[in-house]
C-alpha cells in the first residue's frame, strides 16, 4: 500500500513536469519553486476557509479566468511570491471544479528582474486561429500586460497543456501604444463570432480601447469608450461580457475598475449595461452603476468559456489598494488578500434604479456541515435568534433571512439587525436594514480592534438604499469566513464585501427584528460550512512540492516507524528550514499523511 501510493505520487508528479513544455521564463526569485505549487498552511486565524487566498505572499487581481472543456475552472492572479506587497508581479494559478475547493498549481507566468506580468485574460483557441496549436483544439492563450520601467505593452503566451505552463510568443509585444505609454494595460479578450475582441485600458486617459484580431497576434483598433460614469484617477481591468437579462435575451456589460479615486476611497468597480456590435459598445445610459457597495471588491473578472445566454461567473479581488499592503495577515500569517466568493451574474430591470447586475453566490453544493441548519426560526416575528458556533471549526457561516408581507414603502417600519461577535473579545461585525424611510441597509466593522482602529483608510461603515420590492418582500443573505463578510440583498440586487481582522475569533451570530408592521413574517436560518482547505491544501501542495523531481524512493527499511510525526504547521516550518529533512519526514509518515489528506482518491 505504502509503496504503491508512493509510486503513484511520483508518477503523477513526473508526468506533470517532464511531459509538459517548460515555461520559457524562469523565475529569478530565489526559493520560489518553478515546477511545483507553493505550499500554504490555510489554517491560520484570519485565513478564509471557503474563499481562495494565496499560499504565501501578496495577491491582487484575478487574471485569466476561464473554464476548460473538462469543466475545470482556472483562476490566475496577480502574485508576488517573494513579498507581502505588490511589486514582483507573477501570475499565480489555482484550479477548481466548484470555485470553492481550490488546488494550487505552480506559478504560470514569471516576472523577470526588469519586467512584471500585469493583469490580463485567457482564451481557448479551439480553431487554432493563432497557429500555435496545429495538433489540438484546446490550446490556451494568455494575453497580458508586460510592465517595464518605461512602458506597458500587451504580450501573449501559449500553453499546450491546458494552461499549466506557458511559452511566451517570440513576436511579442502584440500591441503597444503609440507613442509608448506607461499606463496602457489589462487586456481582456473575448470571442465575438469569428473574431477576437480585446478591451484594454488607457488608464489615465479614461479610455477603454476596443481592438479586433483574427489570430490573437495582430490587433486592429476598432473604437473607444471614454469618460463614462465615474472617472476617479485611473481606469483599470476592463471586462466585456454578454449575459442574460432576467426574463429576456442576452445583453452586453462593460465593467471598468477605478483606482485610485473611488467615491468612498481607493478602489471600486463600475459597470455599464449596453449593446455591442462587434466593434462598438454603446451603454444604455450614462449612469454609473457599481458592483459592490463595500470597499473590498475590485478588479473582478468574468470566466471565459460560458455562453452569453447563460448566467456568467464573476470573481473579484477582496481588498482595496488603500490598505491591501498593510492588512495584518501579512505580518502574522504571511499572506495578503483573498478573492471574493464566486458569483453568478445576470442583468435585471429592477425597482426604481432600473438596470442592475444581479450577483448571487454560486451554489454551495457539498460545503454545508449538514443540510440541517445550525439554527432556524420560520416565524420569528419581532424577536431574536442567536446561535453560537464553536463547533463549526471553519468559522465559515451562511445565513438567510426572508421577510414578506411588508406594506407599501410609505407605511413600512421597523428594523432588522445582525451581529457576528467574538465570545472572547466581544468584538463584532454587524449590519442592518431600516424598513421605513429610505430603506437603508448598513454594514459596520467599527467594533473590531486592531488594524481598523489605526488605519485611516479602513473605512468602517457602508450603506446602500435598497427599496422594498413591490411584492412586499426583503431577502438578506450573508457569508462570513473568518476575515471576510459578503452580503446579498434581494437575491443579489445589491451586494457588499467587507474584510476585517478581529483579535478574537467570531463565533456567535444574532439576528433581531424590531418594530416590524403587524402581519410581516420573518424566516431565518443559519448553516455552517466545512473548510474546503482543511483536508487538502497544505498536504497536497507540500506533497507535490516534495515529489516533483526530488522524491527518491526509499527502501522499505528506511521507513522509520518511530519517526517524529509532523502535522499542519510543522510540515511547513520543516520545509522552510530544511527541505531535505522535511522530505524524509514526509516520506516516513506518508502512509498516515495520505490518510489525513484523503489523497487516495486524488492519486487514483
Ligand atoms: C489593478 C492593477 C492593474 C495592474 C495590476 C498590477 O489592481 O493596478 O491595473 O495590471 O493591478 O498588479
Amino acid at each position: 500500500m505504502f509503496f504503491a501510493l508512493l509510486f503513484a505520487a511520483v508518477a503523477v508528479a513526473q508526468s506533470s513536469s517532464s511531459s509538459m513544455p517548460t515555461s520559457s521564463s524562469t523565475s529569478f526569485d530565489s526559493g520560489v519553486p518553478t515546477n511545483a505549487p507553493i505550499p500554504g498552511l490555510y489554517n491560520e486565524t484570519w485565513r478564509p476557509q471557503i474563499h481562495y487566498s494565496p499560499p504565501k505572499g501578496f495577491m491582487n487581481d484575478p487574471n485569466g479566468c476561464f473554464v476548460d472543456n473538462n469543466g475545470t475552472y482556472h483562476l490566475y492572479y496577480q502574485y508576488n511570491p517573494t513579498a507581502l506587497v505588490a511589486g514582483n508581479q507573477h501570475w499565480g494559478h489555482a484550479t477548481s471544479r466548484d470555485l470553492y475547493t481550490w488546488e494550487n498549481q505552480q506559478i504560470a507566468l514569471y516576472a523577470t528582474e526588469d519586467s512584471q506580468i500585469f493583469s490580463g485574460s485567457i482564451v481557448v483557441d479551439v480553431n487554432n486561429t493563432s497557429g500555435f496549436f496545429p495538433n489540438q483544439n484546446n490550446g490556451v492563450v494568455a494575453i497580458y500586460t508586460l510592465n517595464t520601467k518605461d512602458e506597458q505593452v500587451q504580450d501573449i503566451a501559449y500553453s499546450y497543456d491546458g494552461g499549466y505552463t506557458f511559452i511566451e510568443y517570440a513576436g511579442n509585444p502584440v500591441l503597444a501604444s503609440t507613442p509608448a505609454s506607461s499606463q496602457f494595460r489589462d487586456p481582456k479578450v473575448i470571442r465575438y463570432g469569428e473574431t477576437w475582441v480585446m478591451v484594454v485600458s488607457y488608464a489615465q486617459e479614461f479610455v477603454i480601447g476596443f481592438f479586433t484580431s483574427t489570430d490573437l497576434k495582430t490587433w486592429t483598433p476598432a473604437s473607444n469608450f471614454t469618460h463614462g460614469g465615474l472617472l476617479g484617477l485611473q481606469w483599470e481591468c476592463p471586462n466585456l461580457v454578454q449575459m442574460p437579462v432576467q426574463g429576456g435575451g442576452p445583453m452586453w456589460v462593460l465593467v471598468i475598475s477605478i483606482n485610485p479615486g473611488a467615491p468612498q476611497g481607493g478602489s471600486i468597480t463600475q459597470y455599464f449595461p449596453g449593446y455591442f456590435n462587434g466593434t462598438v459598445f454603446t451603454a444604455v445610459d450614462g449612469a454609473a452603476r457599481i458592483t459592490d457597495f463595500g470597499k473590498d471588491n475590485y478588479a473582478g473578472q468574468f470566466f471565459y468559456g460560458i455562453p452569453g445566454t447563460e448566467d456568467q461567473v464573476f470573481i473579484a479581488w477582496a481588498s482595496n489598494w488603500q490598505y491591501c499592503e498593510e492588512v495584518p495577515t501579512g505580518e502574522t500569517e504571511g499572506w495578503r488578500s483573498s478573492m471574493s466568493i464566486p458569483c453568478s451574474t445576470l442583468l435585471a430591470n429592477v425597482t426604481r434604479s432600473g438596470w442592475d447586475m444581479i450577483s448571487t453566490p454560486l451554489p454551495f453544493g457539498q460545503l454545508y456541515v449538514s443540510q440541517q441548519p445550525l439554527a432556524q426560526n420560520y416565524s420569528l416575528g419581532n424577536s431574536s435568534i442567536s446561535v453560537s458556533y464553536p463547533d463549526v471549526v471553519s468559522r465559515a457561516i451562511y445565513f438567510q433571512c426572508e421577510i414578506s408581507g411588508i406594506p407599501n414603502n410609505t407605511y413600512s417600519q421597523g428594523t432588522l439587525n445582525f451581529t457576528f461577535s467574538s465570545s472572547q473579545t466581544h468584538e463584532n461585525v454587524s449590519g442592518g436594514f431600516f424598513f421605513g424611510g429610505d430603506n437603508s441597509f448598513w454594514l459596520s466593522r467599527q467594533n473590531v480592534q486592531g488594524f481598523g482602529e489605526t488605519n485611516p483608510f479602513f473605512t468602517d461603515k457602508f450603506s446602500v438604499a435598497n427599496p422594498i420590492n413591490s411584492n412586499g418582500t426583503f431577502v438578506l443573505e450573508g457569508v462570513i469566513d473568518r476575515s471576510i463578510l459578503e452580503v446579498f440583498l434581494d437575491h443579489g440586487r445589491n451586494s457588499a464585501t467587507m474584510t476585517f481582522f478581529p483579535q478574537g475569533e467570531l463565533d456567535m451570530f444574532e439576528l433581531t427584528t424590531d418594530g416590524l408592521n403587524e402581519g410581516v413574517s420573518v424566516s431565518v436560518a443559519v448553516w455552517g460550512f466545512n473548510s474546503t482547505w482543511a483536508s487538502q491544501a497544505t498536504c497536497r501542495t507540500s506533497l507535490s512540492a516534495h515529489f516533483l523531481g526530488t522524491a527518491q524512493i526509499l527502501p522499505p527499511q528506511s521507513k522509520h516507524s518511530n519517526s517524529e510525526k509532523l502535522h499542519g504547521e510543522d510540515y511547513n516550518q520543516h520545509f522552510d528550514r530544511n527541505p531535505f529533512e522535511a522530505r524524509i519526514a514526509i516520506i516516513c509518515d506518508l502512509e498516515e499523511l495520505l490518510q489525513d489528506c484523503r489523497l487516495q482518491t486524488h492519486l487514483a
